[in-house]
């Protein structure tokens, strides 16, 4: 186990420059290192930025096969993950000491496994903030083109530490972090691991909501998310109709959400940007996310509620009023017309009872310039405005 002294200071040399990195004091020890509270300075003239610097045990002293850590991190490297590890050296009397270290930008509060502890169980608009939160995190995750595969309460840091109205959610630790669809060996956390990963299935998107899905249950029952152990959950994802498998958070309409973000079968889970769609309906009093966050990426959600309109109404009305409610001004409710003139009885009807005919239900004479129903759903040339996650507040 390497070991830094507070005062040590590492030289390092990453795709962003040269900086010098000053230890400070240990926040956390896990199982592939430590992690510190540091200092990084990039110039003599550039004021010190404070970080968390992960430094790695070497693997010599691990018990798993070193050719993997070094894939893992070659995979890390490739993907530009901005908390991919470099080498670090420490100039000492006798020459210069390597160390793998991987930094971040320190993010003040705690992890959310101290309000567990402390035995908090969240509330609805605390579990509707994490997840809205983090489903923007992912679908950002998901534009670079990068998997996380170790979502739980110990690697999503709350700012502040305790439960409040004004929470900032950041997910760290990217140590299994690597491309999506990344062929390797499996990783993960048992409680929170997406079912099709114990099948051997390569990692995506789809699989982080998973983890999300179990921590917010997690968070929300403070228990264990599961009900069925390994050999239970494996016979559950090749089951053909599975039911859901996370614990009653009570909520009913939260458990609608999770149910989904959670389905055995990942292709029809939710996408990062369909939570994002299903939690739109909340009234926004109780949420600290904003339909702003990801207002850039309306045209892909509505294309995608075309594709999933059938599978459940109620969702899939609530989402559209939300919708209509949150978009631009200039972006005209033409398309979610469409939608609605397209996708059949149910939608039109849990819609209608709930909010009259569409204001324009009658308007369009001829049909719409575009049919929405002619796109495919899941290709990238939907267009998608470049949209860059909120950065967390610092205080
Ligand atoms: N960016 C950060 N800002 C503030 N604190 C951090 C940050 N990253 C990590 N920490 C602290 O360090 C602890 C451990 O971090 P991390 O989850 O990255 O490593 P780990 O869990 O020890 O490693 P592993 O999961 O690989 O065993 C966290 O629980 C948190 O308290
Ligand atoms: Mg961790």
């Amino acid at each position: 186990m390497s070991t830094l002294r507070r005062g040590t200071t590492l030289a390092v040399v990453d795709p962003n420059g040269r900086s010098t990195i000053d230890v400070q004091r240990v926040l956390g020890t896990g199982g592939q290192g430590s992690v510190y509270k540091a200092q990084r300075r990039t110039g003599v003239d550039t004021p010190a930025e404070g970080i968390a610097l992960k430094v790695f045990t070497d693997t010599t002293d691990w018990d798993v096969d070193p050719h993997f850590i070094t894939q893992h991190r070659d995979a890390i490297r490739n993907a530009a993950i901005p908390e991919a590890p470099v080498q670090a050296h420490e100039l000492t009397d006798t020459g210069a000491v390597n160390y793998t270290v991987s930094t971040m930008p320190l993010v003040p509060g705690g992890p959310l496994t101290n309000q567990l502890v402390g035995g908090h169980k969240a509330t609805s608009s605390e579990a509707a903030n994490l997840l809205g939160q983090m489903a923007v995190t992912l679908h950002d995750m998901d534009r670079r083109g990068v998997v996380h595969r170790d979502i739980k309460p110990a690697n999503i840091i709350s700012t502040p530490a305790v439960p409040s109205p004004e929470v900032r959610h950041t997910l760290i630790d990217w140590d299994l972090a690597v491309p999506t669809k990344f062929d390797g060996n499996t990783c993960g956390t048992f409680d929170y691991i997406a079912p099709e990963l114990l099948l051997g299935r390569k990692p995506e998107p789809t699989s982080d909501v998973y983890s999300l899905a179990a921590t917010t249950a997690t968070m929300m029952t403070n228990a264990s998310p599961n009900r069925c152990d390994l050999k239970e959950r494996v016979a559950w994802a090749r089951q053909a109709d599975p039911q859901p498998v996370l614990k009653d958070v009570g909520d009913p309409y939260l458990k609608l959400v999770l149910d989904r973000a959670s389905h055995a079968h990942p292709e029809k889970r939710s996408t990062p940007t369909d939570l994002m769609v299903d939690l739109l309906p909340l009234p926004a009093a109780t949420r600290t996310w904003q339909p702003e966050d990801f207002s850039a990426c309306a045209d892909r959600l509505i294309v995608r509620r075309v594709g999933h309109a059938e599978r459940n109404p109620m969702i899939e009305a609530f989402a559209a009023e939300a919708l209509l409610r949150h978009l631009p001004e200039d972006h005209g409710d033409r398309d979610i017309i469409a939608l609605m003139s397209q996708e059949g009885a149910p939608f039109r009807k849990a819609w209608t009872q709930r909010n009259g005919p569409p204001v324009r239900d009658s308007a369009p004479t001829q049909a719409p310039s575009v049919s929405i129903g002619d796109v495919d759903m899941n290709t990238e040339s939907i267009p998608m405005t470049p949209f860059v996650a909120p950065a967390p507040k610092r205080g």
